[in-house]
């Protein structure tokens, strides 16, 4: 292909010489359709990171092919979903969504068990099932299946491609769409590009960021932050084979792709299009920001993230329109927000939001939480949030500095105490939580543990402590109160539903001794699902117990949540509580439904400003009683939430 300096010339010559054999006339006049719609987008994208390269229309050209052939396979039953879904693009803003994530191996333990799982998952209203890695990965250590040898293979212990396409169908039967991974900022060291590599084929070692020796990766590495300081120093590895050094940002077996090659790019969009195939209806963009290294800066969030973010983003709208993007972008608050817009990522985690909260139940203060939220937690209303209390991963005190500084908060000394506090080091704190990637020269760390625990269940079990057990349990249903009420999709993460607790057995396994992520990594049995969902039981362990209260106290918040439109598509004020210990906010949608939420955080009782409560009545949806009012104002108890909604 000659070059084609506008978008309209090179568009019309691409499609003189596209072959559209393979398509039926229908997809042929879609995909055309589709493509002269989105064309200009993604040439503009393309040729900002390509174009100064002398074939990169060349391989514009094979990328429209790819987007062909995506549509080509593309089943008809999801070509009806495409459609449906453009017509209502807005669905992950709707108060009936609530997504939970969870391992295949932990929950079923093959796709094929997962089946039976529905009836569980539709107890609790999941809408969304976020499946994390389950394609064939290295045998052993394979960063909990973030190392991927194959996109177009399941791993064999989980079952098979067509497991995976049945299980998305009955999934979808039932109303619950199917949520996967896309780990694209890198390959295991099994995948065939990267054994094709270390043959020595010169045109797959272009696929990474290989080097002949340190001097390139030492400039590199006076700007870089190191990801799992407790494997290795530094983001090389050495390869002998190769004799060479490798990008690796994450474990070693992890290696960087290198997405300055438009042949990634097309590679890796016809490993995307293969997912998206598969019947999903978003994709995790795992770690995300770190696609784009440019030497001098930390090669995390560069501008060129961004863009070939957006350039993927057309190669949906193209081929899988249907199909959304879920940034997973663990950063700074300002460079979370860049990620979200209805052309890049439509959904984002909310890092700060998940932090600030655990930081709130260890200060029992609220500033912080609420300043950062006026700050940050407004984004497109085409968009929506993922908030979410625990994940597989690490807890990260992600908040911004400056924030922090307002409030007088030096942001280096509260890290170590929070670090401090959730690991259990802190003179009376509740939490039982395991420090990871500890780096031994700045003794930076982050914080693993699961929801139980670190809100207090583990040492109030432990020490036969009525009242610790209580506030445990209030601490967990007041997190997740706060992630089904303040706006965006909430995210269970499986096993949190029924407060399991710490998981110590990973200590015992030499592979996943050196990843204290494992200590929150925990299955989820059958014995346990059939324990949640049957009728009154009695003789109850103090523990089981615990468990049943708060699934059921989730249940119930879950219930209202999506029975009440203010819950969905609604615009969120954080409000002044006028108390430290207490954080509240609003809500009001285009019905002009109005919802205020809020919510005591310390284990005492506390009294807010009524003139919150401005001059209507008001009605607890918890409870579903009228909020307790005196002269001094609305009275909360210990870690009481209030979802008071205003009555006639
Ligand atoms: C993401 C995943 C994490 C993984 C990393 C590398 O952060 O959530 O589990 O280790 O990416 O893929
Ligand atoms: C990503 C995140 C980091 C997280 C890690 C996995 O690098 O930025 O916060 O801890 O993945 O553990």
């Amino acid at each position: 292909m000659n070059y084609a300096a506008n978008s309209s010339t090179c568009l019309e010559r691409i499609l003189q010489d596209l072959d559209m054999e393979g398509l039926t006339k229908k997809d042929a006049t879609l995909f055309t359709r589709r493509l002269r719609e989105h064309f200009n987008a993604l040439f503009e994208k393309y040729t900002h990171v390509y174009g100064h390269q002398y074939d990169c229309y060349f391989h514009l050209q094979k990328l429209i092919e790819i987007l062909r052939d995506g549509v080509r396979n593309r089943k008809p039953s999801l070509k009806r979903i495409d459609a449906e879904r453009t017509k209502a693009p807005l669905w992950y803003r709707d108060e009936s969504q609530v997504g939970m994530a969870c391992y295949v191996d932990l929950m079923g333990p093959t796709l094929k068990d997962l089946h039976d799982k529905i009836p569980y998952y539709q107890a609790l209203g999941v809408t969304y099932l976020h499946l994390m890695p389950l394609y064939d990965a290295p045998k052993g250590d394979s960063d909990g299946g973030y190392a991927v040898s194959d996109y177009r293979k399941v791993n064999p212990t989980l079952g098979t491609i067509k497991d995976l396409e049945a299980l998305a169908t009955a999934l979808q039967k039932a109303g619950i769409d199917l949520v996967l991974d896309f780990v694209f900022n890198h390959t295991s060291d099994e995948h065939a590009w990267a054994k094709a590599a270390l043959a020595g084929n010169e045109q797959y070692q272009n696929y990474y960021y290989l080097f002949d020796d340190r001097s390139i990766p030492d400039q590199y590495e006076h700007t870089l932050r190191e990801i799992f300081p407790q494997v290795r120093r530094g983001s090389f590895t050495y390869n002998e084979h190769m004799d060479k050094w490798v990008w690796t940002t994450f474990n070693s077996f992890q290696w960087d792709l290198n997405y300055s090659n438009p042949e990634v790019f097309n590679a890796i969009t016809s490993e995307m299009l293969f997912l998206a195939n598969i019947g999903c209806a978003g994709l995790r963009l795992d770690a995300l920001a770190f696609i784009w290294k440019a030497m001098g800066t930390n090669c995390e969030n560069q501008d060129n993230a961004h863009v070939l973010i957006q350039a993927f983003n057309t190669c949906l709208q193209i081929a899988a329109p249907s199909v959304v993007f879920k940034s997973e972008a663990i950063v700074h608050p300002d460079e979370v927000v860049k990620y979200i817009d209805k052309d890049e990522c439509q959904l984002s985690y909310n890092p700060l939001l998940m932090a600030l909260l655990w930081n709130s139940l260890a200060t029992r203060k609220t500033r912080l939480l609420t300043r950062s939220m006026q700050k940050s937690f407004s984004i497109s209303p085409d968009c929506a949030w993922v908030n979410y209390v625990r994940c597989h991963d690490d807890i990260g005190w992600t908040f911004d500095d400056a924030v922090a500084q307002e409030l007088g908060i030096n942001g280096h000394d509260h890290r170590f105490f929070l670090n401090q506090f959730y690991t259990g080091r802190f003179n009376g704190s509740f939490a039982s939580g395991v420090p990871f990637a500890e780096n031994p020269e700045n003794g930076d760390c982050r914080v693993c543990g699961s929801l139980a625990s670190l809100c207090g269940l583990e040492g109030a079990l432990n020490a036969n402590d009525e009242k610790g057990i209580d506030d445990a349990i209030q601490r967990m249903l007041l997190l997740y109160g706060i992630t089904f009420s303040i706006g965006g999709i909430p995210l269970l993460y499986s096993s949190d539903e029924l407060a399991k607790l710490n998981d110590y057995d990973y200590l015992n396994d030499p592979i996943k001794l050196h990843d204290a992520r494992w200590v929150n990594r925990i299955a989820v049995t059958n014995s346990d699902t059939e324990f949640a969902l049957s009728a009154e039981r009695s003789a109850l362990t103090v523990q089981e117990d615990a468990s049943l209260r708060v699934f059921r106290g989730l249940q119930h918040m879950i219930n209202i949540r999506k029975t009440n439109g203010v819950f969905g598509n609604a615009q969120t004020h954080i409000e002044e509580s006028g108390n430290d210990h207490c954080f509240a906010f609003s809500r009001k949608n285009s019905d002009g439904e109005t919802l205020l939420v809020v919510c005591n955080f310390s284990e005492h009782a506390q009294i807010v400003d009524s003139r919150l409560l401005t001059d209507r009545n008001w009605r607890d949806l918890l409870t579903d009683a009228a909020p307790s009012i005196s002269e001094h104002g609305v009275l909360l108890r210990p870690f009481q939430q209030l979802w008071l909604s205003p009555t006639p």
